[in-house]
């Protein structure tokens, strides 16, 4: 096909540069935000006496028709065109000439292609967080019904003290609110038109940008028309917030998959987000978890890729940049996947509270409790926490539980024991007890509970 830009050259590549240059097959993915994008620069050439309103007229009713025979699948993308900027403008001018020819006065590829990445990502952007909350609301629900459900809570994955499994789930619906308040800081920026950057250095024509930045909902302008071009950290800055969220699934994912062992058995995944093996008749394997996690890596990988290409550039445009595209498109393709699937998984969970409540009553969590009671009998909290460990040590060595020691035994360890050790070991107790803002207790759940929904709406 002949070049658009083809004068100073031939124009004849080969096929190979060719295939290598065009970035149609990923591009396309923005025909939307190209027409629209042009649709405003067109208003913008006729409210500014650049191109007479005729011409903007049809110009813009074209590019409408475009957009629904692509919609329609009437128009195809020619996947041989070098991207998706230079497709809409051929078939422009195939279908009115000369007039079609006018659309790219006052502008260039490079302030166009940023412009569309940016209509492009905010949409995703929306896209993501909508689908975030549809997440965290699934893990709010959980957190309801099981908030009053005791199980370990563990550091160095080593019982620890009890917790209800309801406060364990709200640390992720915590998690999941930075993430959306990251994103929609990030749309702050992204927000910026960069078009009337024009190549580099802006432009000979008088152009009014604020006009064609309204009219595509942009909050302001870029100031700078070598930085309009050549800004990508709104990429960056998207995927880095898109890799946090991924991280906190990927922890998520990871607890699934430890929960849904036998060795915990804390929770049942559904059938319908599980898999089994192709020789193991027994197996039920928690896939989706695990490809949550695997993803990770890979949208890390997305945004190290970006950052790795934009940290060389010298000002303005090159030709580098068109590598932005893949990186951040796969980043959004995959987080919004995991955060379906994740949904999907934890809406159709089930917790065993019964196997939680089995493996809370074993690894003495309650031994902070022991110690504090000495310490509400006077004890200076480092001596409590002596005689506690040593008490511990002992019931190990015995195959004895706090529970159940007898009372003697406590007592030949400290004389501040009495009948009331056996309320403050109970496990039961020790949760209802931690109703510090952000604790364990049924009322300091609900609270996060509360503030989450609070969030949401
Ligand atoms: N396909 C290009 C990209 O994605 C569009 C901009 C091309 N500009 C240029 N001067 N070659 O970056």
């Amino acid at each position: 096909m002949a070049k658009m830009w083809e004068g100073r050259t031939s124009g004849e590549t080969s096929q190979i540069a060719d295939d290598f240059n065009s970035s149609i097959k990923f591009d396309s993915k923005m025909y939307k935000q190209d027409i629209t994008g042009s649709m405003a620069h067109a208003s913008m050439l006729a409210a500014q006496n650049i191109i007479s309103n005729d011409d903007a007229e049809k110009i813009i009713d074209a590019l409408g028709e475009i957009l629904a025979d692509i919609e329609s699948g009437k128009l195809s993308v020619d996947m041989s065109a070098e991207d998706i900027h230079m497709f809409v403008e051929q078939v422009l001018t195939q279908r009115l000439g000369d007039t079609g020819k006018k659309l790219h006065t006052a502008r260039s590829r490079n302030d166009q292609v940023a412009l569309d990445i940016r209509m492009y990502l905010r949409d995703e952007a929306e896209t993501i967080s909508a689908l975030a909350k549809d997440l965290t609301k699934a893990i709010v629900e959980k957190a309801e019904e099981y908030k009053s459900n005791i199980m370990p809570g563990y550091t160095h994955l080593q019982r620890a003290q009890p917790i209800t499994f309801g406060h364990h789930l709200m640390a992720y619906a915590m998690m999941l609110l930075r993430d959306i308040d990251r994103i929609s800081d990030c749309k702050k920026r992204m927000n910026v038109s960069p078009i009337g950057s024009c190549a580099l250095a802006g432009t000979t024509y008088n152009t009014d940008r604020d006009f064609e930045a309204r009219k595509l909902g942009f909050d302001r302008i870029c100031m700078n028309s070598l930085d309009g071009v050549s800004d990508r950290d709104f990429c960056a800055e998207l995927l880095s917030a898109i890799s946090i969220l991924m991280m906190h699934l990927s922890r998520l994912s990871e607890e699934i998959v430890l929960w849904s062992s036998w060795e915990f058995k804390f929770v049942e995944l559904s059938d319908a987000f599980t898999t089994g093996s192709s020789i193991m008749p027994q197996k039920k394997n928690p896939d989706m978890a695990e490809l949550i996690r695997g993803k990770t890596g890979r949208v890390y990988g997305d945004l190290i890729g970006l950052l790795t290409t934009l940290k060389g550039l010298p000002l303005a445009y090159n030709k580098d940049m068109q590598e932005d595209k893949e990186a951040v498109f796969d980043g959004c393709d995959t987080v919004k996947m995991c955060l379906q699937v994740m949904t999907g998984m934890i809406a159709t969970m089930k917790a065993l509270p019964e196997n939680m409540k089995k493996a809370a009553q074993g690894g003495f969590i309650n031994a902070t409790d022991m110690a504090d009671y000495l310490v509400n009998k006077g004890m200076p909290f480092r001596d409590a926490y002596k005689i506690s460990g040593r008490i511990v040590a002992q019931c190990i060595k015995t195959g004895q539980v706090l529970e159940t020691l007898p009372l003697e035994t406590y007592k030949s360890f400290s004389d501040k024991f009495d009948e009331q050790i056996y309320d403050a070991v109970d496990l039961q107790n020790c949760v209802n007890r931690r109703i510090s803002a952000g604790g364990t207790s049924v009322g300091s759940v609900e609270a996060q509970i509360e503030f989450v929904k609070s969030k949401l709406v």
